[in-house]
C-alpha cells in the first residue's frame, strides 16, 4: 500500500490506477535512506553540543558531552551511551525488517495485484509488540532514575566551594559569598582535590526570566528560575577551559549568553582569588576617564569596588580586564572591541540591554583608557 501512490480508496477497497506510473521500490528506498540519514544527523547533533564561535576572533571551542571531566558529566556520558546503544539496536532491527520486507515482498512484473493474506488477532504477535517495548521503557526509566538520584540532592562537603550564579538577560553574574568576590560570565573554580574533596556547589538564581545553566563537560542542564533556587555541583578532574551557554530561550540574545568555566590547579585558584579580592586599581594617569565614568549613567548599572560606582544591574567591572570576553562571550576583550562595545553595544550584540552612551570621541577614548586599567 505504501509503495503505490497512484491508487485510491473507494468503497473501502484498495483500487490501483492500473497501468499508470508506478513509483514502486525506487521511492520507498529513497524515503527509507532519507529517514536513516535524518536519524543519524539527529543522533550526531544531540551527541555534540552547540558550537561556540565568537563574532570577533576569540578561541573557538566545541563542548562535547562525550568528553566529560566531572562526575555528573561522566554519569550523563555513560547513560547516553547506554540509551544510544538500545536505540541503535531498535533502529537497526526495525529498519532492517522494513528494508527486508520492501525488497522481498515488492510487487514484481506480471504479479496479480490482489491483497496479500490478512492476519488478524494473533495473541503472540500482539503480546510481543506490547511487552517488549514496555520492558525497554522500564529499563530506560530505571537506569535514568538511578543516575538522577545518584547526582541530585548531594549535600555540600566541608571543603566545598560555594558559588552563586545569577542569570540575567543576557549575562551571568557570579558571586563567591564566602570570598567576597563578584564577577561575570567567567566562572573560576579549583580542580577537585581527590583527598580533600574540593567540589564546587553552585546555587542558581535568576534576576528576570528563566535561563538554563549548561556546561556539557561538567554537568547536565539545570534551569535557572525566578524566585526559585536550584543547585548544581561539579568536581572537575582536569584543569582547563570549559565552555557552556544558556540552554533555555530567554529573549533575543539567548544565543549570546555564553559562559566560560576556568578550572585551576589549587595554587593558581588561590592566586586568582587573591587578585579578585582587591579593590579596583586607582591609576592617576586615567583620572579623567574615571571621573567621566563616575559622572555618567555607567554607575547606575555597574559596580567598581573602591569607587562610588555601585550599580548592580550590569556586570561588576572591578576587574573587567581579567576577563577574556565581552558581552557574555560575544567578543574578545580587546581594547578595540571594548571601545566598540561602549560606543554601541547593539553593534556587537543586537538587543543588548546596555544603552549606547553617545559619548564624544575624546570622552570615549578617556573612558576606555580608564576601563583598561581595571585589571
Ligand atoms: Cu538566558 Cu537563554
Amino acid at each position: 500500500m505504501v509503495s503505490d501512490t497512484t491508487g485510491c480508496i473507494d468503497d473501502g477497497r484498495w483500487i490501483s490506477a492500473g497501468g499508470a506510473h508506478r513509483p514502486g521500490f525506487g521511492i520507498v528506498a529513497q524515503v527509507l535512506s532519507l529517514a536513516m540519514l535524518v536519524s543519524l544527523i539527529a543522533l550526531v547533533s544531540t551527541a555534540v553540543g552547540a558550537t561556540h564561535s565568537l563574532s570577533r576572533e576569540a578561541p573557538v571551542q566545541t563542548p562535547n558531552i562525550f568528553a566529560p571531566t566531572s562526575t555528573p558529566a561522566f554519569a550523563i556520558r555513560d547513560l547516553s551511551w547506554f540509551v544510544l546503544g538500545i536505540c541503535a539496536v531498535i533502529f537497526f532491527v526495525v529498519g532492517g525488517l522494513l528494508a527486508y520486507s520492501v525488497m522481498r515482498f515488492r510487487r514484481r512484473p506480471g504479479e496479480d495485484s490482489g491483497e496479500p493474506p490478512q492476519v488478524y488477532g494473533s495473541n503472540q504477535i500482539e503480546l510481543a509488540w506490547t511487552v517488549v517495548p514496555v520492558l525497554i521503557v522500564v529499563i530506560l526509566f530505571l537506569a535514568t532514575a538511578r543516575y538522577i538520584f545518584g547526582i541530585e540532592g548531594l549535600q555540600p562537603t566541608p571543603n566545598a566551594l560555594q558559588v552563586t550564579v545569577i542569570g540575567h538577560q543576557w549575562w551571568w553574574e557570579i558571586r563567591y559569598p564566602d570570598l567576597g568576590i563578584v564577577t561575570a560570565n567567567e566562572l573560576h573554580v579549583p580542580v577537585n582535590d581527590k583527598e580533600e574533596g574540593t567540589p564546587t556547589f553552585l546555587t542558581l538564581q535568576s534576576a528576570d526570566v528563566i535561563h538554563s545553566f549548561w556546561v556539557p563537560q561538567l554537568a547536565g542542564k539545570m534551569d535557572v528560575v525566578p524566585n526559585k533556587t536550584n543547585q548544581v555541583w561539579i568536581d572537575p578532574r582536569t584543569p582547563g577551559l570549559y565552555v557552556g551557554q544558556c540552554a533555555e530561550f530567554c529573549g533575543v540574545q539567548h544565543a549570546g549568553m555564553l559562559l566560560r568555566v576556568i578550572v585551576h590547579p589549587k595554587d593558581e585558584f588561590a592566586a586568582w582569588v587573591g587578585a579578585q579580592k582587591g579593590l579596583a586599581i586607582d591609576d592617576l594617569a586615567v583620572r579623567g576617564g574615571r571621573e567621566l565614568f563616575q559622572s555618567t549613567a555607567c554607575i547606575n548599572c555597574h559596580t567598581v569596588r573602591g569607587t562610588p560606582a555601585n550599580g548592580i544591574f550590569g556586570p561588576d567591572l572591578t576587574h573587567l580586564m581579567s576577563r577574556s570576553t565581552l558581552g557574555a562571550g560575544v567578543a574578545s576583550n580587546t581594547p578595540e572591541n571594548l571601545r566598540d562595545w561602549i560606543n554601541n553595544p547593539d553593534a556587537l550584540k543586537p538587543g543588548a540591554l546596555m544603552p549606547a552612551m553617545q559619548l564624544s570621541r575624546a570622552d570615549l577614548d578617556q573612558l576606555v583608557a580608564y576601563l583598561l586599567t581595571l585589571r
